[in-house]
């Protein structure tokens, strides 16, 4: 019987992946899942009225996931791309992001900016669109990692001249990692202009629909700027 048991309806099973700081990443003394994404997507269960199951796989996971139907929606700092979008649907945008460079302090390579890395070995995470960016840079040598931060601790292990990632996630890697922060630097030049949303298939217009809703609830009813606040300050 199902007496007692909640209702399969009512659950809204998110995929979401831990390495992505300040968006979702794992508190290194409790062991938590958290973030700004965790947080609007715990809040957005509340307008929403579900019941929320935040399951986290690989980053490369997901998108096979959602078509596979064994989630509902992505929620993994997923920026828009006219790719991505032949198969899925965005939700509202929450977050304005880009691509920056990340070198070791020596620069060896003498890297600048993106033209610079005609050749070169760069390092990123895998699915992520740093990836596909770095894969279609002439002559580049690209190896994969299951986190931005697993690439940058294999650049300063000497195996790669760059990493290419997300602009506010390297930042906030950086201004909490004092080793990390000293043995590189961060480049200026921004190669996209990215914007994060959360993604479902296009069969689940409808749900995509009310999580564009809940969002913009979120903005209207001064929470979203709340989060915001607490998890890049002002
Ligand atoms: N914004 C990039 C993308 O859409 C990277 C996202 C990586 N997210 C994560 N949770 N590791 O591909």
């Amino acid at each position: 019987g199902v007496a007692g048991g909640a209702l399969a309806a009512d659950t809204w099973r998110v995929a979401t992946e831990g390495t992505f700081p300040p968006f979702e990443f794992y508190d290194s003394n409790t062991g938590e899942l958290q973030g700004f994404e965790v947080d609007l997507v715990k809040e957005m269960a509340k307008v929403m009225g579900k019941d929320l199951k935040l399951e986290s796989m690989s980053f490369d996971a997901i998108i096979p996931a959602l078509i596979s139907g064994t989630v509902d929606a992505g929620a993994a700092g997923f920026s828009i791309t006219p790719e991505r979008a032949k198969r899925l649907r965005f939700t509202v945008p929450f977050y304005r992001s880009g691509l920056t460079i990340v070198v070791p302090k020596a620069n060896k390579a003498g890297i600048q900016d993106f033209d610079d890395l005609k050749g070169k070995h760069i390092s990123v995470q895998i699915g992520s669109t740093s990836m596909a960016y770095a894969k279609k840079i002439e002559g580049a040598k690209v190896t994969t990692f299951a986190s931005a931060g697993d690439a940058i601790l294999n650049m300063l292990a000497g195996n790669a001249d760059a990493v290419i990632n997300d602009k506010p996630v390297t930042d906030y890697i950086r201004s909490r990692n004092s080793s990390i922060a000293e043995n590189t630097i961060h480049l200026e030049p921004i190669a996209t202009a990215d914007q994060f949303a959360m993604v479902t298939t296009k069969a689940n217009a409808k749900l995509s629909d009310e999580m564009s809703a809940a969002l913009k609830t979120l903005k209207a009813n001064g929470k979203f700027e709340e989060l915001h606040q607490k998890w890049f300050g002002r």
